[in-house]
């Protein structure tokens, strides 16, 4: 492939994968949930994260675990233990479905989260994301993982013209699959590194393209070397052009 240009949608994914998950290795924060792989501690890292961010979330996430340090514990737990213990983290409604969760869990699973992403999904508060991610995460199966900044991440490398909605949405799943290795610790380090480059360079307010590890394997990178900002509702563009 010529470094300037991107001929192929199969050519790119490749390079792209491999680019990512080579930065990732060497630049990848190392979160204490990249440290387990145990469905029930990386499942309740993903319902903290949806709506908060790292910083705020890894000392809740410990805490969470020291007071409920098993499935069975936090089903048995009474609703207010739960609640205080996600004091202050805001959304509580994502502890009471983590509560009734767990509860479904020990009354038709034996206690053991299900691996199968479609069953997961049937859980309360379990979404297409949450369950790609702990499917991955936690079993490092080959599913993809699309949150918002993933989507992110994907609609500038590969669909810089995608309209919103349904359609493109779909869209960029059908690319998280075609990307996610079938190797499972691949596939793992594929999905968190996605993750990690929309939270430190290709973020929503700015693309670092300057600075990105896939510039050459983008479509917004190669098009904005200089990268791109966003203030408010508009794109501004640092070089050529509007993504
Ligand atoms: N956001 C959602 N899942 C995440 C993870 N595993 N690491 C960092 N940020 C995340």
């Amino acid at each position: 492939m010529n470094p300037k240009s991107i001929p192929d949608p199969k050519s790119q994914r490749l390079r792209f994968k491999r680019r990512l998950v080579k930065w990732f290795r060497q630049h990848g924060r190392d979160l204490p949930w990249r440290q387990t792989r145990d469905p029930y501690q990386v499942l309740v890292s993903e319902i903290m994260l949806q709506q908060t961010q790292v910083i705020r979330v890894e000392g809740y996430w410990h805490r969470f675990l020291k007071r409920f340090p098993t499935l069975p514990d936090l089903a048995a737990a009474r609703p207010s233990r739960v609640r205080e213990a996600w004091a202050g983290l805001g959304y509580y409604r994502r502890a009471a479905n983590l509560h009734a969760l767990a509860r479904t869990v020990v009354t038709d699973h034996d206690g053991e989260l299900p691996q199968d992403p479609a069953t997961l999904r049937a859980l309360p508060g379990v979404g297409r994301y949450t369950a790609g991610a702990v499917a991955s995460f936690a079993w490092e199966a080959a599913e993809p993982a699309v949150d918002t900044n993933v989507a992110r991440v994907l609609r500038r490398a590969f669909h810089p013209k995608l309209p919103s909605g349904a359609a493109g949405e779909k869209l960029l799943w059908a690319t998280a699959k075609a990307l996610v290795p079938r190797r499972g610790p691949s596939a793992w380090a594929t999905n968190q590194a996605l993750m990690e480059l929309g939270a430190l360079i290709c973020t929503a307010r700015v693309a670092r393209c300057g600075a990105c590890p896939v510039q050459n394997a983008c479509i917004t990178g190669l098009a904005h070397p200089a990268g791109i900002s966003r203030s408010n509702s508009t794109t501004r563009s640092r070089s050529r052009g509007k993504l």
